[in-house]
C-alpha cells in the first residue's frame, strides 16, 4: 500500500503515468526515456557479459545453463529449426547452445557493440563466424517478418524492460515473429518473498542513493572481499584468525558473486511481473494458455550455492518465503495467428 502510494506520487510528480499489475507499480515512458532505459541496460550487461567471458567459472557455468534436457526437448528436436534469440547478450550463451543443437540461430540485440565479444566467445566455442547469424534491434519492434522463426527464446530481457507498455509490446511481437506450432521460451522476475522484495529493493535503492556504495559496486573484485576478511580476522577482539580458513572465503567471495552482485545492484530496470500478468499477455498474443514452468538447479560454488536448493525446490515453504513465486522460465505453444 504504502509503496504504491509512493510509487503513484514519484510518478505524479516527474509527470509519468503508473501502472499496476501483480501488487506491484510501475512508471510509464514516453518513447524516448523507453530508449534510453534500454541503452543504460545495454551498457550495463555488456560491461558484465565481457566480466563472464573473462573468469572460466563465470563462462562455464553460464555456457552449462541451456541445454536440451532444460527445456524438456526430444533429442534433435531443434535439428535444422529457425531459432531466434531476442536480447542475446554479449557472450551469447543461448545461440551457441542452440547452434550445438544443430539449429540455424539468429542471435539479436540492442546495437552491435557486442559483435566483438560475441565473436570472440564463438571461437572460444569453436562456432564458425557464420554458424549464428547478428542482428541488431529491440524486442519491441523486432527486424523479422510474421512467423519467420520456429523457436524464439528470451530470457532474461522481460525484467529489464522500461515499462508495461514495453512488455506488452514486447511480447506481441514474439507473437507476430513465432510461427504457429512453434514454441516460445520467455523467462522473467515473478519474485516476492524476503529476498528480492526487502532485501534486493532496498540494496537497489542504497546502490542508487548513496555514492560511496555504488562506487564499492562498480568496481567490485573479490580482491575487494578478500580485504574486508582480513579486516575484520585480524582486527577482532575475542577470536583468533587461526579459527577460520581464508582459503574457504575465497571460493564463496568469487568473481561470478561479484558479477552477480553488480547484476542485482547496477540494472537499471528490474521490475517483478506476475505469472498471470504475463500468462494474460501470452494468451492475447497467441500463445497457448498452457504454459510449462522448467526447472534447473544451477551449480555454483560461491556462497549462492546455500541457495540454490531453495531456488530450485520453490515448493519448499523457506523458498516460498524467500523467493515467493520466484525467477520463472517458462515455455508456451503458439496456436493461434498473431493480432
Ligand atoms: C540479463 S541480460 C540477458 C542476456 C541473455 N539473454 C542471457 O540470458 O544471457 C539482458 C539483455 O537484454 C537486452 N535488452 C534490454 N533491452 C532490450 C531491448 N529493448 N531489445 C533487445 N534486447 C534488450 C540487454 O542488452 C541484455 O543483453
Amino acid at each position: 500500500m504504502i509503496r504504491d502510494l509512493i510509487a503513484k506520487t514519484i510518478a505524479i510528480y516527474s509527470h509519468k503515468r503508473v501502472s499496476k499489475h501483480g501488487g506491484h507499480t510501475v512508471a510509464i515512458f514516453d518513447q524516448n526515456e523507453r530508449l534510453a532505459v534500454n541503452q543504460k541496460t545495454r551498457d550495463i550487461y555488456h560491461k558484465q557479459h565481457m566480466r563472464m567471458e573473462a573468469d572460466d567459472i563465470t563462462r562455464t557455468r553460464m555456457m552449462g545453463l541451456t541445454t536440451e534436457d532444460f527445456f524438456e526437448f526430444p533429442q534433435g528436436f531443434l535439428r535444422g529449426q529457425k531459432v531466434l534469440d531476442a536480447g542475446c547478450g554479449s557472450i551469447l550463451r543461448n545461440a551457441i547452445a542452440f547452434y550445438r543443437m544443430e539449429a540455424q540461430v539468429t542471435a539479436m540485440d540492442l546495437g552491435d557493440e557486442w559483435f566483438n565479444t560475441a565473436r570472440q566467445n564463438m571461437s572460444r566455442y569453436d562456432v564458425p563466424l557464420d554458424g549464428i547469424t547478428f542482428a541488431s534491434g529491440s524486442v519491441d519492434n523486432l527486424p523479422f517478418d510474421a512467423a519467420s522463426f520456429d523457436f524464439v527464446c528470451c530470457d532474461g530481457v522481460i525484467p529489464h524492460l522500461a515499462d508495461t507498455v514495453q512488455v506488452e509490446k514486447a511480447i506481441s511481437e514474439l507473437g507476430r515473429i513465432t510461427k504457429v506450432g512453434g514454441y516460445l521460451f520467455i523467462s522473467f522476475l515473478a519474485g516476492g518473498g524476503l529476498i528480492e522484495t526487502v532485501i534486493h529493493d532496498a540494496v537497489r535503492r542504497f546502490y542508487k542513493e548513496n555514492s560511496q556504495f555504488s562506487a564499492l559496486i562498480d568496481r567490485l573484485t573479490p580482491e575487494i572481499f578478500d580485504e574486508f576478511v582480513k579486516f575484520a580476522l585480524s582486527n577482532m577482539h575475542y577470536t583468533t584468525k587461526d579459527e577460520f580458513d581464508i582459503n574457504i572465503f575465497k571460493t564463496l567471495f568469487d568473481e561470478d558473486l561479484c558479477i552477480s552482485i553488480q547484476n542485482i545492484c547496477q540494472a537499471e530496470k528490474r521490475e517483478r511481473y506476475s505469472i498471470d500478468y504475463i500468462k494474460c499477455l501470452l494468451q492475447k498474443y497467441g500463445f497457448d494458455d498452457n504454459y510449462k514452468r522448467l526447472k534447473r538447479y544451477v551449480k555454483r560454488q560461491n556462497i549462492r550455492k546455500f541457495f540454490a536448493p531453495f531456488h530450485y525446490y520453490s515448493e519448499n515453504i523457506y523458498a516460498e518465503m524467500l523467493y515467493g513465486e520466484g525467477y520463472v522460465d517458462m515455455i508456451v505453444k503458439k496456436t493461434d495467428l498473431p493480432l
